[in-house]
């Protein structure tokens, strides 16, 4: 047996997003999620909307004594901007949303739980989508900079860590190339547009955030990060991991991370044809826009290999410069659509930050092994659910992302996706991530036993393998 012991104040939690776990009660407006549902809901498994949720707004306090028992010590969740504000124009809050989130913050704060909040989960306000297109226009840019403001003056005093956007480029993949988020738009030149916006709204906000000096409060960004590993050690395969990497990782992390827009990819995207439309102005203000940690979320790696098929699509999309590819010698959870498990790709992760991006202080944001609900089966006799394939997986993943620590890496935390099973997109309540599993009939969080050894790991800050 070895024991693996994480420095010390370590972070241990959940992350979770406010439109996931709310439900709809007292929202001032729409999201595009509700706008989706209510054109589409066949697109949704089992044509389950996000107003079936786990009900936070109302069930906060039971869950915050729920986070204490799994051993939290911090839990990320967002707020809504459709919750937040009413009016969008004048940026007229809505008091309701402003006393929920001051109550929940306050509940888990008197609770020992430091709460990390982020701005944008993937949920775009109806009305803005609608009118505006989203992150399509530069207005909507501007208005999320006013929305990120409000809620640093309304909270920030609570608050220590800001997350502007999670995962930034999944809006972008999602809805305007490969059609899994509103507005399911298959427009390479208008995705290219939306995420230099995206990055932009980013910048504006963390501006807005300096310009407060909020004492004690940090801004940081979550980003869904993974190598891109090849098939074989050709110069055709590296070549085609290294768009990959330019066009999923490096496209994000070096302007927000780095505060640099690699040449390269300005090159890539004038040899496509999808350059988008920018300012002086606008690059300055992301060039200058310091974020003080980085959350990197992790699931699955990137596995890629040279062209080999034609690419038949009539719009730009990254596969241009590679074909996805399925390592035949890989481990696969049959819980998640058979998707690789790959626990080194953490440790590969935390060098990468470690020597390429200044090794500035990083959190795994999200760690997610999903189950579901008939492979994680009914509560045994002490109530609980056996989900020990989940430990056995976390563990793996925790001995890398330790010998990375070993070696420097400046990692301060691990949240697990995520805290409660909760609604997710399209998939709904197709797969199970949870520490307590959601009876969607009832309501009920049910324990699983992976909370019990998390805890250990949390109180202890240490586990034996
Ligand atoms: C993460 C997102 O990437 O994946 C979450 O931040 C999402 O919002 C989670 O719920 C799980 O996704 P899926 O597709 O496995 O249900």
């Amino acid at each position: 047996m070895t024991k693996y012991t994480f420095p010390q104040n370590f972070m241990w939690g959940a992350a979770a997003s406010g439109i996931q776990t709310e439900g709809s009660t007292n929202k001032a407006n729409d999201s595009i999620w509700d706008l989706w549902h209510q054109k589409s809901p066949e697109r949704f498994y089992r044509g389950i909307s996000s107003e079936t949720v786990t009900d936070t707004y109302h069930r906060y306090q039971e869950d915050v004594q729920n986070m204490k028992k799994v051993g939290f010590n911090s839990f990320r969740t967002s707020i809504q901007w459709s919750r937040l504000i009413k009016d969008y124009e004048t940026g007229e809050v809505c008091q309701d949303a402003v006393a929920f989130y001051n109550n929940y913050l306050d509940e888990m704060i008197a609770n020992g739980i430091e709460p990390m909040m982020n701005l944008y989960h993937f949920d775009m306000p109806a009305e803005l989508q609608e009118k505006f297109g989203g992150f399509e226009s530069k207005k909507v840019v501007d208005m999320f900079a006013d929305y990120a403001e409000t809620a640093f003056k309304l909270f920030g005093h609570k608050v220590k860590y800001w997350i502007t956007f999670n995962e930034p480029i999944v809006p972008v993949e999602g809805g305007y190339l490969y059609d899994f988020h509103y507005p399911c738009k298959k427009d390479g030149k208008l995705a290219v547009q939306v995420a230099f916006n995206i990055i932009l709204a980013h910048a504006k906000a963390v501006h807005r955030f300096n310009a407060l000096e909020l004492e004690n409060s940090k801004i940081g960004i979550v980003l869904n990060l993974t190598p891109s590993y090849t098939r074989n050690d050709s110069e055709e395969d590296k070549k085609a991991a290294w768009y990959a990497d330019l066009l999923f990782n490096r496209s994000f992390l070096d302007p927000m991370v780095k505060n640099e827009i690699p040449q390269e990819l300005c090159d890539v995207l004038e040899e496509q044809g999808v350059t988008p439309e920018t300012t002086s102005k606008e690059v300055e203000l992301i060039t200058t826009a310091k974020v003080e940690f980085l959350g990197v979320n992790y699931y699955v790696p990137r596995r890629v290999k040279a062209r080999e098929a034609s690419y038949d699509l009539d719009y730009f999309t990254p596969e241009v410069y590679f074909e996805n590819y399925v390592n035949p010698e890989g481990r696969f959870n049959p819980y998640r659509d058979n998707n690789e498990i790959l626990p080194t790709a953490v440790y590969d992760i935390a060098k990468n930050v470690q020597e390429n991006y200044g090794n500035i202080p990083w959190y795994l944001a999200e760690i997610g092994i999903a189950m579901d609900v008939e492979s994680e089966g009914e509560p045994g006799e002490d109530g609980l659910i056996d989900d020990s394939f989940r430990t056995g997986l976390m563990k793996e993943h925790l001995v890398q992302l330790h010998r990375a620590i070993q070696e420097g890496s400046n990692c301060f935390g691990v949240h697990q996706w995520t805290f409660i099973d909760n609604w997710s997109w399209l998939n709904s309540f197709k797969r199970r991530y949870g520490f307590y599993r959601l009876d969607l009939e009832t309501g009920d969080r049910i324990p699983k036993k992976h909370g019990l050894w998390f805890k250990e790991l949390a109180t202890t800050g240490s586990f034996e393998d």
